[in-house]
């Protein structure tokens, strides 16, 4: 597998989960991915859930010339609608995905996003518990916490997306760079007696 530079797009709104928005940044950005967080919004603050105001790199329709490796859509709502409604996004993410490379969608951004724009037909794939029923119109449904299947990974929600930006980074990377930058995280349940 290829250690070339890796690009990945990560798109953000207003009510994007932050959680989700930052692991997926971070965790890559661990392994050595050039990640560009674009905001779909006016300008380049996204108000995201919880009060959390996340500041992007670029706009959107800075970065339509840039071929990416990877395109991971964070959930939150209404974040993903918001997502979805972007035309610009829309035609980035279906023209990556004609070109063969991976796409991947956590939480409610499986269901709002990639099933309406067709990218999950035959696919197994998951998403977040509460719009499981809707998933099963556009993919075959599963509850893995993380589901790879053709060009396409989803994962389930912020507790679910350490592990899935780990399986982007083997995806990317390969398994052992994906061990080294796991380690440092701790990500284990270390069973503090908190359940
Ligand atoms: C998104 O949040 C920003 C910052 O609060 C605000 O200026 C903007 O109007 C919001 N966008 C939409 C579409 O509501």
């Amino acid at each position: 597998m290829s250690s070339a530079l890796k690009k990945v797009l990560v798109p953000i709104a207003n009510g994007t989960e932050p959680m989700e928005a930052v692991i997926i940044v971070d965790v890559l950005r661990r392994a050595g991915a050039e990640v560009t967080v674009a905001s779909v919004e006016k300008d380049l603050r996204a108000d995201a859930s919880w009060g959390l105001k996340l500041i992007a790199d670029t706009l959107i329709a800075d970065c339509t010339q840039t071929t990416f490796d990877l395109i991971s859509l964070p959930g939150g709502m209404p974040g993903a609608s918001t997502l979805k409604d972007c035309e610009i996004l829309e035609n980035m993410v279906k023209k990556h995905a004609d070109e063969g490379r991976i796409y991947a969608a956590v939480c409610a951004a499986p269901v709002v996003m990639l099933g309406p724009w067709g990218l999950l037909k035959g696919l197994k794939a998951t998403c977040h518990p509460s719009v499981m029923d809707k998933l099963s119109l556009f993919a075959t449904a599963v509850e893995s916490r993380v589901q790879h299947d053709g060009q396409a990974i989803t994962s389930r929600g912020p507790g679910t997306t350490m592990e899935f930006s780990l399986a982007l980074v083997e995806k990317l990377f390969g398994k052992e760079k994906a061990k080294e930058v796991d380690g440092p995280m701790v990500r284990r349940n270390q069973a503090f007696g908190v359940f």
